[in-house]
């Protein structure tokens, strides 16, 4: 949907509230990880200043800002009732360094406070240009010397199927007054037509991809992502040449897809080594391979230095997400590295030795130099393989050290939004910045006490108080057990 000053009342953000996940990928911790890999340093986290741009209910600026009490979030969103929510969260956070405002890319002053991160996530493909333009504007006024910019948007070419879908489901159904009739309507529209695609139809795999998809959208997402008045994919050329034209450059991709190119052909290999431009490269794979439909891109000021010769990357942590199969077949031995959709089959030493080094510590994490002394690989191919695995979606770097205890101490202690949050509601955010929903009341109390003030004993008698029932030390050491993988305590 369009944002001009002539946006029509009511908002549909304010009408439909979109379902905000927590992007991990748009924190400070994971650009400036990520940055490092290409080669960028931004500041460090814990005193960074982050501005969200059309951040919703804000409720990435709320994790991150109780991860780093000495940072500084701003967020702004045209949806009042988004930003009211995020307003309620962060009281009942008790949060004192984010700032939720309703406010306009369009007009939003483009003077003062600069940024050293910058996020807007799911909006550049849902605005038309006269909104895009002045998006790009705003970030390169706010992106501080040194600092680095995220956004994320639908991709060509993969996302030309979807634009189709798209227009054709909002014509059909634009007529319809009642939001759910209309999500309803397209629903069973696109149930017709995938039912009814030709063979050889150049739509059938978008529509069995969406068919697949649907039963886990929630039906607001679908709304505000499928049905949007406004939606227009872009290449990631165009994108990197619509940010140039404000002085800005592609530093390299959120989600390090670029690095894996070895399942290209010989001859694409070959025509991408000569491709040193990030957002040429990344143009090239986009056509080359013809899946990715979503881009998070990271911009950095053009006239930012170039990255150092020297490789970063030992700074940085890395977690193992997935898990591991081993086997033999008849090329040899080798280790499956699942998750979800994506796999890694291993088989040279630096790729077993980096997973499975992560592996047999996780879900704690381990330094760059912790895997090179554990694998006794030399730097050059572990680095190499721990890029590899990131892109894959195997493990993912981190700036910062790990922040939590998967086994607390003497006096557990849960972190300071858990306990917060627990206290008033269902969900919190964890110390990795993943949404964590709690249905259970006695679990959520237990959190809450979990302050650090009291042992294992201490929480079994006050538990058997709060529930006048006799809970054991063995209750409490199986729920520790059960959180502490969740990363919600704390040292
Ligand atoms: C798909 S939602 C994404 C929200 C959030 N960034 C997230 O990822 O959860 C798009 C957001 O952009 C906001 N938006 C659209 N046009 C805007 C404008 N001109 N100025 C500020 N926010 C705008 C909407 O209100 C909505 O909250």
């Amino acid at each position: 949907m369009s944002a001009a000053a002539d946006e029509p009342t009511p908002f549909v953000y304010d009408e439909v509230a979109y379902p905000a996940p927590l992007t991990p990928a748009q924190t400070p911790d994971r650009m400036r990880a990520v940055g490092l890999m290409y080669g960028y340093r931004t500041v460090e986290c814990a005193t960074a200043s982050v501005l969200e741009i059309g951040c919703g209910d804000g409720l990435n600026l709320v994790g991150i800002a109780a991860l780093y009490p000495q940072s500084r979030m701003v967020g702004f969103d045209l949806s009042h009732a988004a930003i009211e929510r995020g307003r309620a969260a962060v009281v009942e956070a008790g949060l004192t360094n984010v700032d939720l405002h309703v406010g306009n890319i369009l007009d939003y002053p483009r003077d003062g406070e600069k940024f050293d991160y910058i996020a807007c996530h799911g909006v550049y493909s849902w605005v038309p240009e006269h909104v895009r333009a002045p998006l790009l504007d705003l970030i390169a006024a706010k992106l501080a010397p040194g600092g680095i910019a995220y956004v994320s948007y639908d991709c060509l070419p993969a996302a030309a199927p979807k634009r189709e879908i798209n227009r054709f489901l909002v014509e059909r159904t634009r007529h319809i007054d009642h939001t759910d009739t209309r999500i309803w309507e397209a629903i069973k529209l696109l149930g017709m037509i995938t039912g009814n695609q030709a063979e050889g139809s150049r739509l059938k795999a978008q529509l069995d991809q969406l068919a697949e998809d649907l039963p886990n959208f929630d039906l607001n997402y679908f709304f505000h992502d499928w049905l949007a008045d406004f939606y227009d994919p872009v290449s990631v050329f165009g994108f990197s040449k619509a940010a140039a034209a404000h002085g800005l450059k592609v530093a390299g991709d959120a989600g390090l897809t670029d690095f894996v190119t070895e399942t290209l052909g010989e001859k694409m290999q070959d025509y991408l080594k000569d491709e040193t431009d990030q957002a040429k490269r990344a143009d090239l794979l986009d056509y080359a391979r013809g899946v990715q439909m979503f881009r998070r891109t990271l911009l950095i000021r053009a006239d930012a230095p170039p990255p150092p010769a020297t490789d970063p990357i030992n700074e940085l942590t890395f977690e193992f997400l997935g898990e591991v199969e081993r086997g033999e077949d008849d090329k040899g031995a080798f280790a499956k590295f699942t998750r979800g959709e994506a796999f890694l089959v291993a088989r040279s030493a630096g790729d077993i030795g980096v997973l499975q080094a992560l592996e047999d510590v996780s879900p704690n994490e381990l330094t760059a130099a912790e895997i090179i002394r554990r694998t006794g690989l030399p730097e050059a191919e572990a680095i190499a393989s721990l890029k590899k695995t990131v892109a894959i979606g195997l493990a993912l770097p981190r700036a910062t050290p790990q922040p939590y205890v998967v086994v607390p101490g003497e006096r557990p202690l849960a972190g300071p939004l858990v306990r917060t949050m627990m206290a008033s509601g269902n969900w919190t955010v964890t110390l990795r910045h993943v949404k964590f929903m709690v249905e259970v009341e006695p679990t959520r109390v237990f959190l809450t006490l979990c302050d650090g003030t009291r042992t294992r004993a201490e929480l079994a008698a006050e538990m058997s108080k709060r529930f006048d029932s006799e809970v054991g030390v063995e209750k409490i050491e199986a729920a520790i057990a059960d959180l502490g993988p969740k990363r919600v305590f704390t040292a």
